[in-house]
């Protein structure tokens, strides 16, 4: 039987979600506990547009995205998974349950288009590989994978580069990421960023 490369990645994806679930209980996070920390992050991800200096390209949006997979995108900054100066200086003094805390923070205030389920827009032939993980609308409904819709096009466009070119590296999306058609990139990006979904979250 001949398998596509697609298949086996998806197969893969799904061992490493249920090896992440037979992980025993992470400490929740205390959202309160968090807020304090949380007020550095708004800094930067509280403020409509704000830009990452060198290269040019818009900090992502956070609200509504799950606290599991801040709290995953963070350990990478903390690992140097995810290669980014700023980020990895943020993560790298913080504990596993300092994270857990500004996770549980970041993903309690914000949101509640993505909560309502997000838009349900035209859809996109070239995004028909990626729903299975990142949800019909974008909105992704596994917590340790990220939400797309309504994230900020630039940035997109900016993560799905680093996939490819090896500074970002993830056991499940950087096969992903390979797969993408040159040309279809920034397509992706343009129309995951034009559902409606993910807000750039604000201290109340
Ligand atoms: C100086 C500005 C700045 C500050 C302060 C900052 N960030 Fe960031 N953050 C960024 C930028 C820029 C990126 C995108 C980095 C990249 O390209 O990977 C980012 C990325 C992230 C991501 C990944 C989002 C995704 O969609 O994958 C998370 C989560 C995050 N930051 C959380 C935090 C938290 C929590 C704090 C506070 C402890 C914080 N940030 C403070 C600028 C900042
Ligand atoms: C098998 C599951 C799977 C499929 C299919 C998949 N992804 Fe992903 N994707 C992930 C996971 C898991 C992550 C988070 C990885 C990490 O922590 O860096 C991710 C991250 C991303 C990110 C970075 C988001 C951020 O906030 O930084 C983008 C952009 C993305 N995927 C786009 C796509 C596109 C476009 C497709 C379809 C061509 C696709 N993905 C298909 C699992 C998948």
């Amino acid at each position: 039987m001949i398998m596509n490369k697609k298949l086996v990645a998806i197969i893969a994806a799904l061992l490493i979600a249920s090896a992440y679930s037979a992980q025993p209980a992470r400490a929740e996070g205390d959202a309160e506990v968090g807020k304090d920390l949380g007020y550095t992050c708004l800094g930067c991800h509280g403020i409509d547009g704000y830009r990452n200096a060198y290269p040019s390209y818009r900090v992502p949006k956070l609200g509504g995205q799950k606290a599991a997979y801040i709290v995953v995108a963070l350990k990478g900054y903390r690992a140097k998974t995810r290669q980014h100066p700023t980020m990895s200086a943020q993560a790298i003094s913080l504990s596993d349950q300092q994270i857990e805390d500004v996770a549980a923070y970041l993903a309690s205030i914000g949101g509640d288009t993505v909560a309502e389920g997000g838009s349900t827009g035209a859809s996109l032939v070239q995004a028909e590989d990626c729903t299975e993980c990142h949800g019909s609308n974008g909105v992704s409904d596994n917590a340790v994978w990220p939400t797309l819709a309504g994230q900020h096009e630039d940035y997109l466009l900016w993560a799905l580069s680093s996939y490819r070119d090896g500074t970002r590296t993830d056991p499940v999306m950087s096969a992903q990421a390979a797969l993408i058609a040159e040309g279809d990139v920034a397509v992706l990006a343009k129309y995951f960023a034009s559902l409606e979904g993910l807000e750039t979250t604000r201290p109340e």
